[in-house]
């Protein structure tokens, strides 16, 4: 069965983006895929030292989770990733994962190419479409496929249980996770 990997970049592990995570991963598991949400909270993920150690060994030679997610990753389907705002951009941890992901997966045959998915931005009032726009360069410049929703993908909230309560924005997250398995089930009847 064809699975999503759901990353939340949040440091509160029941925060407001792991809950509209989890909203999309229902979804997207009542349309019959797999899921699996990796919470960044209690994990520290450090940036790319440029050290190009990836090309020769095919992994990260820095000593954090991000190989084990990487290979999460590459064995799915599917990427969301859901970020809380901070000062107008992404979560930094989140960052240095898409960029040494990025890396591991150049080194490693292209793999992020033609996986569908695309990013989720939970904010309180401002920077989240900057923010989309900051994780969209990364979905992009792997060759991945992002489908659209009803509006972009924006949940306002700011206390943990906030962002269930934009109904718009749970509509829009949720309508984004099922159209990701859609796209998904197309692709995989083709093959
Ligand atoms: C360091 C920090 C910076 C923040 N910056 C912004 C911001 O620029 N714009 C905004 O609307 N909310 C901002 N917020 C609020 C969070 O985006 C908001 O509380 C969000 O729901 C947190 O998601 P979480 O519960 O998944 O951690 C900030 C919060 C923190 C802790």
């Amino acid at each position: 069965m064809e699975k999503v990997v759901l990353i939340s970049g949040s440091p509160r592990a029941e925060g407001n983006t792991m809950q509209i995570l989890s909203r999309c991963a229902a979804k997207i598991e009542a349309l019959g895929l797999e899921s699996e949400i990796i919470s960044l909270s209690g994990k520290s993920i450090a940036a790319c030292t440029a050290c190009r150690k990836c090309v020769e060994l095919k992994k990260c030679v820095l000593p954090d989770s991000l190989n084990e997610i990487a290979e999460k990753v590459r064995a799915a389907k599917g990427f969301i990733i859901g970020s809380p705002v901070y000062f107008g951009t992404a979560r930094g941890d989140l960052m240095n994962l898409l960029q040494r992901l990025g890396m591991v997966a150049s080194a490693n045959g292209r793999f992020l190419s033609w996986k569908v998915g695309g990013p989720i931005a939970i904010d309180r009032r401002g920077g989240s479409t900057a923010t989309i726009q900051e994780m969209l360069m990364f979905f992009f410049i792997n060759e991945m496929i992002v489908p659209g929703s009803f509006y972009w993908n924006i949940v306002f909230g700011r206390e943990p249980g906030e962002a269930l309560e934009d109904a718009e924005g749970v509509r829009t997250a949720e309508r984004f996770a099922e159209n990701v398995a859609k796209v998904i089930l197309k692709l995989t009847a083709e093959d």
